[in-house]
């Protein structure tokens, strides 16, 4: 092989092994990409419309934040008290009112549930005014409620350290306070 040919196919390679690398990095950005994609959902219900548009607080469909472990979602009566009285325009609302005329409750996707193996609890934390946005994001500005990344054990003592003074904090790290 003359000098100038074993260059050209060593060119080769490495542009075939840059084009390959490439390939793989856009393949991990994707799926790390698809697994903070919202899911998909039995029917699409608009956040942004009924809390921005229509000034329906947080609490009035997830009472039970302020005094539960859950923050609960809205019972399909809760939708119809309005619900009845508008006439469906869009798709979704034609399924909401075949999930309400069968009575079936709408089986919808978690989206920011934590491990079984994880205790939390939403009482103290909104009685201590930490505010749904600094959890949950801009919740009131999506039309899909989405997963905010990067929810793991070091953002609960992160924010637990900056939020309670020294003593409290210990206490408040031991292991059974989020694992019972
Ligand atoms: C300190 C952070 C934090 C705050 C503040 C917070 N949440 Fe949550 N929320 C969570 C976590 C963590 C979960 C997952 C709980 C689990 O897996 O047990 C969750 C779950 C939920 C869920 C899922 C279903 C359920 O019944 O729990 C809803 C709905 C919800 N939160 C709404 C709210 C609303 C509304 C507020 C404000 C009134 C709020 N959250 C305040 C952290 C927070
Ligand atoms: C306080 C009254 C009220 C409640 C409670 C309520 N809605 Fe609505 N909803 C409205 C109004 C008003 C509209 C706008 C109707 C229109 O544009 O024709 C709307 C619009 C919608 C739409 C179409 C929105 C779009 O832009 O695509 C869907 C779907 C929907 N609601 C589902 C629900 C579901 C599911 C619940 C219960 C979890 C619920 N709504 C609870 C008042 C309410
Ligand atoms: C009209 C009723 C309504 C209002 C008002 C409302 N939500 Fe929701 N929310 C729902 C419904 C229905 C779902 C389940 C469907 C979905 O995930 O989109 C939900 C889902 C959620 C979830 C994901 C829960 C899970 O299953 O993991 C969070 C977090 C949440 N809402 C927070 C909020 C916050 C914060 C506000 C106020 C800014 C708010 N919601 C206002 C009805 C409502
Ligand atoms: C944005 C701030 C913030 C985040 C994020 C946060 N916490 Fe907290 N948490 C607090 C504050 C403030 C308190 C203290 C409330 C009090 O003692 O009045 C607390 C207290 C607690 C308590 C003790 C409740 C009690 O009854 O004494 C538990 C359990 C807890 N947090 C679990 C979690 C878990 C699990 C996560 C993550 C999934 C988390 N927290 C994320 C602010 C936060
Ligand atoms: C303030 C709440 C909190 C405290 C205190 C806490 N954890 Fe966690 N832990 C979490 C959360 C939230 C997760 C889920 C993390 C995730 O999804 O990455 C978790 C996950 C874990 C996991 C699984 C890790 C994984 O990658 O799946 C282990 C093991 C664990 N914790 C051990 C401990 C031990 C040991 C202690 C005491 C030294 C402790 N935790 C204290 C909140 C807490």
């Amino acid at each position: 092989m003359t000098e100038a040919k074993r260059s050209g196919l060593l060119g080769v390679a490495l542009r075939v092994a840059g084009v390959v690398l490439a390939a793989l990095v856009l393949w991990g950005a994707m799926l790390v990409y698809q697994s903070q994609q919202p899911p998909a959902q039995p029917l699409e219900f608009n956040h942004q419309r009924h809390v921005q548009d229509l000034g329906i607080s947080c609490l009035y469909c997830h009472s039970n934040a302020q005094r539960g472990v859950s923050a609960g979602l809205p019972s399909l009566t809760k939708c119809m008290a309005c619900h009845n009285s508008i006439e469906p325009q869009t798709p979704a609302e034609e399924t909401l009112r075949a999930y309400a005329e069968k009575g079936e409750p709408i089986p919808w996707v978690p989206v920011a549930m934590q491990p079984d193996f994880v205790y939390f609890s939403h009482r103290p934390h909104v009685n201590a005014g930490v505010a749904c946005e600094t959890c949950h994001g801009e919740v009131g500005q999506m039309t899909v409620a989405e997963p905010i990344k990067n929810q793991n054990m070091g953002w609960c003592l992160s924010c637990h350290k900056n939020s309670v003074d020294a003593e409290h904090f210990v206490k408040l790290s031991d292991c059974a306070t989020c694992h019972k």
